[in-house]
């Protein structure tokens, strides 16, 4: 999958599962898996790290992110975000606002699923809109 491809959605679904198994959730058992495309087609994955401080909790989608920039990459086309249950679960507003950091048209497409069958599309615009950017 490179740039300009259309989007493997299904690679995308399975890296985010897969790393549902990776949470580390002794607080609220509620896994979390993150997987990003970036502009070059690598998927880069993430998953929620909880803390005992709870404030020090890393979600998914930011564990993913920032991964991929430690990695070296800052472009992305789209996010895959697994939660659990009947209603798939969006990404926090501190992850909407990471993720417009390196989405500056909003264009990122944001797929939210659950194993049990639930999926909504957004694209970041749509879940940010007027995200805060340092004029
Ligand atoms: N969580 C995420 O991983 N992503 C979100 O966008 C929302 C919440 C995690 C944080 C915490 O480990 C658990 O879900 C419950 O809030």
């Amino acid at each position: 999958m490179s740039a300009g491809e259309a989007i493997d959605w299904g690679a995308l679904k399975v890296a985010a599962l897969a790393m549902q198994t990776r949470a580390y959730v002794p607080y609220s058992e509620y896994r979390v898996g993150a997987a990003l495309l970036t502009a070059s087609g690598e998927i880069m994955t993430g998953c929620n790290v909880e803390n005992a401080t709870y404030g020090a909790t890393c979600c998914a989608e930011r564990t993913a992110v920032f991964s991929a920039v430690a990695a070296g990459h800052t472009a992305f086309r789209a996010i895959a975000v697994a939660t659990h249950g009947a209603d798939a679960g969006t990404p926090c507003g501190i992850c909407r606002q990471v993720l417009a950091e390196f989405s500056a048209d909003g264009a990122l497409e944001v797929v939210c699923f659950t194993p049990e069958g639930a999926e909504a599309r957004y694209t970041l615009a749509e879940l940010l809109p007027h995200a805060f950017r340092l004029k």
